[in-house]
């Protein structure tokens, strides 16, 4: 596909935006010039208990890695999401639910989100949550959930969502490592037209970890849950005996708001930690900029909650920005695959937004079940998570759009907290399958591989960010160390984003994928460690290297070899077991798609795993395995490619 294929903004889109060509160049310049002045009149969009006197006070320099924001700031989050626009929009929606199955919806206006979500920060402070306590939450996508999230927030308390589709073992890991006493569940979800069983994942992880001394459960299917008597209490039972009034608590802009858990390239997922005041002010003006988010717009983000992007663009961001924003508990997929559209047109929504691998799917199954909605609402369109290959972005654009929606890609990360680089809507033309220019206070840079500094436009090498902006996370939690090394500590003086990246001749960002041990499955970020490890824990298996290879849907599918204890066959059947066995410790989206039984692995004389070889062969690319000379026994390469796997 040709760089040169450029989208001039619509007409419609020039009108409307919220920033033109000309002042996203001029506000660009001054958001890197002139920080200080230029955050501090955004910090301006949100209410403040005290308005901070001081912006920014950040340094890069390793290995004295410090981010403040906005540090004399005072303010509460949920006071920002739902109280201040009581006045103008009690009773416009905040949140429209749409259920898995066809025809189940709900609604919260803003007032009664205010008053659920008092209610249940009433129920947290009656079961001991303090300011500053760790709360978990594992919770399908129902509205309680936000309100759970915006309740911690409320009373200061720190939440650690887990998506739904995590292992008893992975919540266990989560839980512990933050110590987190309570955690917030339901019987069970919905998805796809199946069952997800929480509440029973939750008690067999808490056969794993201990110091938890409260469950909380929403009731969301009514099938029966075993209660633990003493730790487990229902909310209903719960929210009857407390108020509806909540006063906020005030909370300094660099009090911690939540944790979420990433995977890395090694060791166990690290608990990414954001902040209040930086964390909000990014989130809700990427929100409205890179989205050109308008009052009364009906906003639909269809990630889970359990990931950045529904923290970001379902719940914190929308709420901020006073609108109404969609949640949706069910698949693209189910009943078929017309199922987005149909809730596009029931719902009016104005913008939406979802994942290439999503767009990927519907694309196979074909242009007929976009073509049969007009879809008149919808004026914008959102890709986010991985790489788009340009031929879905242009399906996403006719099918979906009609040609007459902007389509917004916007590359970011958990730990950036919103979005880094992405088309601003009106102002700057689109290519399909680049993420564009930067946001405001971004400022990206291409290094080489050996940490050179790309200084001319065309460049190619790792994307790395020179400065920090609000939304950064501030640390690993419980582990600043962690933090400083695996973000700052390779290439000296900048934030290295894992990325590989092109820059075109126009200063457009074309991000390649990640260039370390990193996975992105289904738009799912997995470490390959973890599932080497899942894997190494089977009794039958010795060793394992996991690697992704490109996958038509998934983007990146997961390959491992694996090397079995001696004695042991290689069946079929030991190839579902270990399927299954992943599947159980880590949950569904660590799935192996190709299990390959490798006798030996690529090793250096020292005992280093070749890993080039290994991605080489798992893409079917044996040309460029390059110099096998230095291996300890170079015949294991012929094995891996006679045996490789081909689906
Ligand atoms: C990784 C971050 C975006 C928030 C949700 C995922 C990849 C993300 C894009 C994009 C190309 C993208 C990167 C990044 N990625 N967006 N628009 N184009 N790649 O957050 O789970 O922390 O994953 O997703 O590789 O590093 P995450």
């Amino acid at each position: 596909m040709s760089e040169q294929l450029i989208f001039q903004p619509s007409a419609a889109a020039v009108a409307h935006t919220h920033t033109n060509a000309e002042q996203y160049e001029a506000h660009y310049e001054r958001s890197v010039s002139d920080p200080d002045g230029f955050w501090a009149e955004q910090a301006r969009r949100l209410d403040w208990v005290k308005f901070p006197t001081k912006i920014k006070n950040t340094s890069f320099q390793y290995p004295d890695i410090s981010i403040k924001w906005f540090e004399d700031g005072v303010l509460n989050v949920s006071y920002n999401c739902i109280d201040r626009h009581l006045d103008k929009r009690g009773d416009q929606v905040a949140i429209l639910w749409e259920g898995d199955t066809p025809g189940t919806q709900d609604l919260v206006t803003y007032r009664q989100l205010h008053e659920r979500v008092c209610r249940y920060a009433n129920v947290l402070k009656a079961n001991g949550v303090q300011k500053g306590d760790r709360v978990t939450i594992y919770m399908p996508m129902v509205i309680d959930t936000a309100v759970a999230m915006l309740a911690s927030a409320r009373i200061g308390a720190v939440h650690s969502v887990i998506f739904g589709g995590f292992s008893p073992d992975s919540i266990a890991g989560r839980v512990g490592d933050c110590g987190s006493k309570i955690i917030l569940t339901a019987d069970e979800g919905r998805r796809g037209g199946k069952i997800i069983p929480l509440k029973k994942a939750v008690d067999e992880a808490l056969t794993k970890v201990g110091g938890v001394e409260k469950v909380i459960v929403v009731k969301v299917t009514g099938n029966a849950v075993n209660m633990e008597p003493g730790r487990d209490l229902w909310y209903h039972d719960e929210a009857a005996k407390v108020s509806a009034d909540c006063p906020p608590e005030p909370m300094n802009a660099e009090d911690p708001l939540f944790i979420l858990y990433t995977s890395g390239s090694t060791g166990k997922p690290k608990g990414v930690l954001h902040t209040t005041g930086g964390y909000l002010v990014y989130g809700s003006l990427t929100h409205q900029l890179s989205f050109d988010y308008r009052d009364g717009e009906v906003f639909w983000c269809t990630a889970d909650v359990g990931w950045i992007t529904g923290h970001t663009y379902i719940v914190y961001g929308p709420l901020a920005n006073g609108a109404t924003t969609l949640m949706f508990e069910g698949v693209p997929s189910y009943p078929d695959a017309s199922r987005f559209w149909q809730v596009v047109e029931k719902h009016k929504v104005n913008i939406f937004h979802t994942a290439p691998t999503a767009i990927r799917a519907l694309m196979g199954a074909g242009a007929e079940y976009a073509d049969k909605y007009d879809m008149p609402t919808l004026r914008l369109l959102g890709t986010v998570g991985e790489p788009i290959n340009p031929e879905a972005w242009l399906w996403y654009s006719k099918h979906v759009g009609k040609d007459r929606c902007t389509v917004v890609d916007a590359w970011w990360q958990t730990e950036t907290g919103g979005h880094m680089i992405a088309p601003f809507p009106g102002a700057v033309p689109t290519k399909p399958g680049s993420a564009t220019k930067p946001f405001f206070g971004v400022q990206p840079v291409v290094l080489s591989p050996e940490g050179k500094l790309q200084e001319q436009t065309k460049a190619e090498g790792v994307l790395a960010i020179k400065d920090s902006w609000p939304g950064q996370m501030r640390t690993v939690y419980g582990d600043h160390q962690r933090f400083v090394e695996t973000y700052f500590s390779q290439y000296k003086g900048y934030y290295f984003t894992g990325d590989g990246c092109r820059r075109d001749e126009d200063g457009y960002y074309w991000i390649t994928g990640r260039v370390d041990d990193v996975l992105n499955v289904s738009g799912h970020r997995l470490g390959t460690a973890e599932v080497e490890s899942a894997l190494v824990a089977h009794p039958k298996v010795s060793e394992a290297a996991v690697v992704g290879y490109p996958h038509d849907i998934k983007g990146q599918g997961i390959y491992c070899y694996v090397t079995l204890m001696a004695g042991e066959q290689s069946s079929d059947e030991l190839r579902s077991e270990l399927k299954t066995w992943v599947r159980k410790e880590i949950g569904p989206i660590a799935t192996p798609d190709l299990i390959q039984w490798a006798p030996g692995l690529p090793k250096t004389r020292s005992g280093k795993i070749m890993r080039r070889i290994l991605r080489k062969v798992a893409e079917n690319d044996f040309g460029a395995l390059g110099d096998t000379s230095t291996l300890a026994d170079p015949t294991v390469v012929d094995d891996l490619i006679a045996n490789r796997q081909n689906r």
